[in-house]
């Protein structure tokens, strides 16, 4: 990957960043032609009636600054899904911030909340966004590792990454890339360490909705106590398979809303004017769509599984989001980037190496990530042609 180390000029806050694997990999795909099972965005928009919304939001006179908030409409379809989908009484003026995506959210909440040289506790494999901004922040990295085979919440690692210089636990359930979706008894440990160490916690909830098999999310904000040391984040983009719109959300406490919306407003100010009461519009009357979606998407994961399984690697089932995580250590490569660099010649495919979502080098080294937010001709097609190939080193 080009890094940023290559420019004297660059300032010192973006040491070591480079630029996303993601987009590295896309490129590769479009360069090859190879099939992208690598970057997480479905081939198919979201409903009909979201884009009618925002055609008529351009063309009737939503085309101007939103309020910094948020418009009206959207924080209030926000707290009407927070109380019908998790029982949450909030307020659309105090509660709720919109953002651009939960990306620039995940930002300003670290922006806000962490001083150079606190500790920001996150779950490895993390999600790349946050490893760039705790630095970006000043902050200092304590990965705690979600391990195969299950990919669960150590409760004592937990506890060993957290000291007296922690300000910010950063969670994120359901886990991009692992699947892993935390229960009950998982975020009660988050919380009795939140508690015992007053630590603020962001939770990036982005997957919420896509969870298998009748599967629970459980909001680390419905813990009893832990509203009020919570900003939730999550966003439309997987909701509703408008990944480009960027139209995402904050929810918390009055007090932490204001904080990271004090960083936000220096970010974009406001967003996406005529999107904003498009996702208003889906999170009122589209649930039927993201129901439908997760149940598809567990079709898909078990055909992409299926498939992965007659290869020569360990594959980890998810329970929820747009990825599953093999093992490719038997393939004799060095690391799982020389395998998914290998992989478009091989077989057409691409995938995600996951090593760089990881500090522990060893337990990242032969992780493979893939996409199954595909049509299904695309999946059958990328399993034909893993099944036709010799991937061996
Ligand atoms: C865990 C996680 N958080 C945040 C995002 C970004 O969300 P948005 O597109 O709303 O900025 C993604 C997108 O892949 C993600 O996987």
């Amino acid at each position: 990957m080009a890094s940023i180390d290559q420019d004297h000029r660059a300032a010192d806050r973006l040491r070591g960043i480079s630029g996303t694997i993601f987009s590295e990999m896309s490129a590769l795909a479009v360069r090859t032609g190879a099939l992208n099972l690598g970057q997480g965005f479905p081939d198919r928009d979201g409903p009909e009636s979201v884009v009618e919304a925002a055609v008529q939001a351009l063309r009737g006179g939503r085309n101007q600054y939103a309020p910094g908030p948020g418009v009206p409409e959207l924080r209030d379809a926000v707290v009407a899904h927070q109380t019908r989908q998790y029982g949450l009484d909030l307020d659309a003026d105090r509660h709720v911030l919109v953002t651009t995506g939960a990306t620039e959210a995940i930002a300003a909440a670290l922006l806000a909340l962490v001083n150079p040289g606190d500790e920001v506790v996150v779950l490895e494999p993390y999600y790349d966004s946050y490893t760039a901004m705790i630095q970006m922040a000043g902050g200092i990295r304590r990965p705690v590792t979600l391990r195969a085979p299950d990919f669960r919440l150590d409760a004592d690692e937990l506890r060993a990454a957290v000291s007296d210089r922690t300000s910010v636990l950063l969670l994120n359930s359901p886990h991009n890339p692992t699947g892993t979706v935390l229960d009950r008894t998982e975020l009660e440990v988050v919380a009795e360490v939140a508690r015992e160490h007053d630590l603020v916690v962001v939770t990036d909830e982005v997957y919420e909705h896509l969870v298998f098999d009748g599967g629970e999310h459980v909001p680390f904000a419905t813990l009893p106590g832990m509203f009020e040391r919570t900003v939730s984040i999550s966003s439309s983009g997987k909701t509703f398979s408008f990944t480009g719109w960027k139209i995402g959300w904050v929810t918390g406490p009055e007090a932490l809303v204001r904080t990271v919306q004090a960083a936000k407003q220096w970010l974009t100010f406001t967003s996406g004017a005529p999107l904003q009461p498009a996702i208003a519009h889906a999170l009122a009357n589209e649930s039927a769509y993201y129901e439908a979606l997760a149940k598809e998407l567990e079709v898909k994961r078990d055909f992409l599984c299926d498939g992965l399984r007659r290869l020569d690697m360990d594959v980890y089932l998810p329970q929820s989001t747009y990825f599953v995580t093999t093992d490719v250590s038997r393939y004799g490569y060095a690391d799982g980037l020389e395998f998914c660099l290998a992989l478009p010649e091989r077989a057409g495919v691409v995938a995600i190496p996951s090593q760089f979502f990881y500090d522990d080098v060893e337990e990242g080294r032969h992780k493979v990530r893939w996409a199954f937010c595909k049509e299904q001709e695309v999946l059958e097609e990328g399993v034909r042609r893993l099944l036709a190939a010799d991937l061996r080193a």
